[in-house]
């Protein structure tokens, strides 16, 4: 994205989402409109909070077109009707229209689903869950980025930034010159109020774009990187998660953090090898074929909190 001004990311992806509703899916896919990842979602839920006796709440922020919650709230239904019965799952959302669109698709589930209008941009969470998931929201939400340059911190723009957060300077001591490095501040403050109304033993799967590992920043040459570390689809700005940032965040609050490969989570939850699968223009995994050969990692990252 040349000459990246990220200061008004929230207004611009406030108005593309409240414009657009579920027709958002005409300019990108997402693993939500799938089924594995949803699906390895129920499995592990129903292996968490089964049997428990108590009524459960899930919330998810981000709902797009409901179809997220609608395949999580079908395989709960079959695998746990005691589980189901007890669920109360509440959905927030910017984008009015978003809600709309979802409230139709979640027709079946209507008894159980609470729906409500929420900026994760502006405002802090604030109702208690025992479970929460959240598919490539984080990632529609301001960040900053900066890089190193002659020995100062430098916003993309080439203006010096003589007070840059503590940890984007610590960080940034171990990236190369010019390499434009995302912070997730926005998200990090968002995560962190999360895990503040989180109840007791609570669980949250978050599911994004980004990157973790020094492989995932150090293997793409630089010029390459920073055209792609922000990016537009349709209207909407998007930008890497800086994954190392919030983990490491949310771990020194004093919960537990964990970051893996989005897809090596399906596997595990579903019991099998998996290759992505593009099939009818929605992003997903699908059992992997003996000719499917070897894949790159595709930059999905799943990040686990426990409470
Ligand atoms: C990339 S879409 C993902 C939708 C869905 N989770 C999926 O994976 O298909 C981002 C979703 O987050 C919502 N969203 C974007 N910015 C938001 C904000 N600041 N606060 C709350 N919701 C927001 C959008 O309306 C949209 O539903």
């Amino acid at each position: 994205m040349a000459g990246k001004n990220l200061g008004d990311i929230a207004a611009v992806n406030a108005k593309y989402y409240s414009s657009k509703g579920k027709a958002i899916y005409s300019d990108f896919s997402t693993f939500a409109q799938g089924s594995a990842l949803a699906t390895a979602n129920a499995i592990g839920f129903v292996s968490d909070f089964e049997g428990t006796g108590n009524e459960i709440i899930v919330c998810e922020y981000g709902i797009g077109n409901g179809n997220f919650a609608r395949v999580f709230l079908g395989e709960l239904s079959s695998r746990s009707p005691e589980l189901y019965a007890r669920t109360r799952y509440h959905l927030f959302d910017i984008s009015e229209k978003m809600i709309s669109d979802a409230k139709k698709n979640l027709a079946t589930h209507t008894s159980i689903c609470e729906f409500c209008i929420f900026d994760a941009a502006q405002e802090l969470p604030s109702m208690p869950f025992d479970y929460c998931r959240i598919n490539e929201l984080l990632s529609d939400l301001p960040a900053e980025i900066y890089m190193r340059r002659n020995g100062g911190i430098f916003a993309p723009d080439g203006k010096a930034v003589p007070h840059p957060p503590l940890f984007a300077a610590k960080f940034l001591e171990r990236i190369e010159r010019e390499r434009q490095i995302p912070f997730s501040f926005v998200a990090q403050e968002f995560l962190s109020a999360l895990c503040g109304c989180g109840k007791e033993g609570f669980r949250a799967d978050i599911f994004d774009y980004g990157f973790y590992t020094a492989d995932d920043i150090f293997s793409m040459p630089v010029d390459e990187w920073n055209r792609l570390v922000a990016r537009t689809y349709g209207t909407q700005i998007t930008v890497d998660l800086n994954f190392l940032q919030l983990s490491s965040a949310i771990a020194a609050q004093g919960f537990s953090a964990l970051v893996e490969q989005q897809k090596g989570y399906c596997e595990r939850a579903l019991g099998m090898p998996l290759a992505f699968s593009d099939e009818g223009g929605k992003l997903d995994y699908a059992p992997k074929k003996e000719n499917d050969g070897i894949e790159e990692d595709d930059g999905f990252y799943h990040l686990r909190i426990e409470g």
